[in-house]
């Protein structure tokens, strides 16, 4: 009979530690339940691609679905278009059904990134009555940067990565340098149409963040700074919280 200070028997009490180690630190780990809102071409999009990547949950971005029912021209898109043509808000009972129907696609419980929903009170109203977020990151920059940006951004018509014709612009002129796919310019990055879109940020959108500070949960960063170091900036506050990264470090 073996004593516990022979090789196999200590092996197998850690083993068993190693496993409630493992299984106690997942059940642990907090999982972003996240909304990320900011003016037009604060790098919403850019930002959370690469978030959602590292902290490995979806990203869900509420326009981007909606420019995919414009594209296939569905029912759904032939109504939204004459509101994003303009920089208009949809309506918020078709964005909160919408949203809430590709929500419900998912596990919550492992975590999500929202991009660019709610866009009001009333809509974060409506997503709390389904899941309550447990971080809301409002990225800032002028509206002078903000249109500096849109005006000069290209985006993949595949993959949907941001480029900026002088700041970050695509290795091959129009070539996506992800999947090689065509570079765009969005047919709402026009001044007259960003000057809108801006307007309905200030005016809906900002509130936002006083009604996630209420929650605290909100995580304000300045956006005027390079990619990588806004980056490098909200993976390390948001780690400070203490979610951790699906698997790789910065
Ligand atoms: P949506 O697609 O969400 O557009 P948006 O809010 O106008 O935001 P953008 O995509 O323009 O900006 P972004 O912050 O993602 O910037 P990006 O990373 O691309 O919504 C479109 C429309 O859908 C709305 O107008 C509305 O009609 C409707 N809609 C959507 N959600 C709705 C809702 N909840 N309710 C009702 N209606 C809704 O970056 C922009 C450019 O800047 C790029 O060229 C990029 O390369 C560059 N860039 C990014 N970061 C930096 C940086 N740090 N420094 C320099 N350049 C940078």
């Amino acid at each position: 009979m073996g004593s516990y200070l022979d090789g196999g028997s200590i092996r197998a009490p850690r083993k068993c530690a190693a496993i409630i180690f493992y299984v106690s630190f997942c059940m642990a780990r907090k999982h972003l339940r996240a909304v990320l809102f900011g003016p037009q071409g604060s790098g919403k999009g850019t930002q959370g691609r690469m978030l959602a990547d590292y902290f490995g949950v979806p990203l869900i971005g509420a326009g981007e679905l909606f420019r995919a029912e414009i594209q296939e021209k569905s029912a759904l898109g032939k109504l939204v278009k004459s509101y994003v043509s303009r920089g208009a808000l949809v309506p918020d009972e078709l964005a909160n059904a919408v949203m809430q129907k590709r929500l419900k696609a998912i596990h919550l419980d492992h975590g999500f990134l929202l991009d660019g929903y709610p866009r009001n009170v009333d809509q974060a109203e409506s997503l709390d009555t389904i899941v309550k977020m447990n971080l809301a990151l409002q990225i800032k920059i002028s509206d002078v940067e903000s249109l500096r940006r849109l005006l000069g951004r290209r985006q993949c018509m595949g993959c949907k990565a941001a480029f900026h014709a002088e700041d970050y612009p695509s290795t091959k002129p129009n070539v996506c340098d992800v999947c090689g796919q065509k570079v765009v310019q969005r047919e709402d990055d026009n001044e007259e149409v960003i000057r809108a879109r801006l307007a309905a940020y200030h005016f809906m959108t900002e509130p936002l963040a006083s009604y996630y500070r209420q929650q605290g949960v909100l995580l304000a960063v300045k956006g005027e700074q390079p990619v990588p170091s806004l980056y490098e900036e909200l993976v390390r506050k948001i780690r400070k919280l203490g979610f951790v990264p699906a698997k790789k470090s910065v």
